[in-house]
């Protein structure tokens, strides 16, 4: 999977890929990420990147300009599977969305600042539009970052046997269960007796039990 980010803080984007299992899958060539400075697209000597909004109002706008020469140079490059905007306004992000992209081979993602973009951009270069919440950050860039960590991490080869994706919350619309290690009693909190028991269809049925009980507790909405 090819991963394109068009940014104008690229330097806000690079520590999340340098690190822990992103960097790993990055090295081992099961992803590429590539950061894109939105004003190494521009014309002028200022390397404008946004102008008032016409009809007034406060807020700077990002124009098509220079968004449209780096996609249209991306897109000379290769075939694209989504063009995503990074939005508040965008569809919340969950694991569906997230399992769905990681089958993708080539997606671009745009990172929104100011105001946003102009609509234009959106009309005719954007395939999808995701939020990661209902709260507004100052840009896109930390969205984009969630969105490739939530994505690459299912790639198949990137999480190990026991790092596994399918037992994650959410896979199944659960929540996961709770989870233990040793000491088995820590002054005095113990480990529950069903896990030493080497029943495994018993501990399998005792996780799927504790998983169904927090999640009819915490998110019921996902029992719906
Ligand atoms: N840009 C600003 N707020 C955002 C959000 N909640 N999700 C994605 N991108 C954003």
């Amino acid at each position: 999977m090819r991963i394109d980010i068009i940014t104008v803080l690229p330097e806000l984007l690079k520590s999340p890929f340098e690190a822990s299992i992103l960097k790993r899958a990055i090295e081992a060539g099961l992803v590429e990420v590539h950061l894109h400075n939105l004003r190494d697209f521009t014309s002028d000597n200022y390397k404008s990147v946004d102008d008032y909004q016409f009809g007034g109002g406060a807020g700077m706008v990002m124009m098509i300009e220079p968004i449209d020469k780096c996609i249209s140079k991306l897109k000379q490059e290769r075939q694209y599977d989504e063009i995503i905007y990074m939005t508040p306004d965008g569809k919340t992000l969950n694991q569906g969305i997230a399992n769905e992209l990681s089958l993708k081979e080539n997606i671009i993602i745009l990172c929104g600042h100011y105001k946003g973009v102009d609509q234009r951009i959106r009309d005719h270069f954007i395939t999808r539009e995701i939020s990661i919440g209902d709260y507004v950050l100052s840009g896109g860039e930390l969205g984009a970052a969630v969105l490739c960590d939530a994505v690459i991490r299912l790639i198949p080869g990137v999480l190990g046997n026991e790092t596994s994706a399918l037992t994650d919350s959410f896979q199944d619309n659960l929540l996961a269960p709770p989870i233990y290690t040793r000491p088995r009693d820590y002054k005095g909190w113990k480990v529950p007796d069903v896990l030493f028991s080497g029943n495994f269809p018993e501990i399998e049925k005792w996780r799927e039990e504790e998983a169904y009980k927090r999640t009819k507790e915490r998110r019921p909405d996902l029992l719906d």
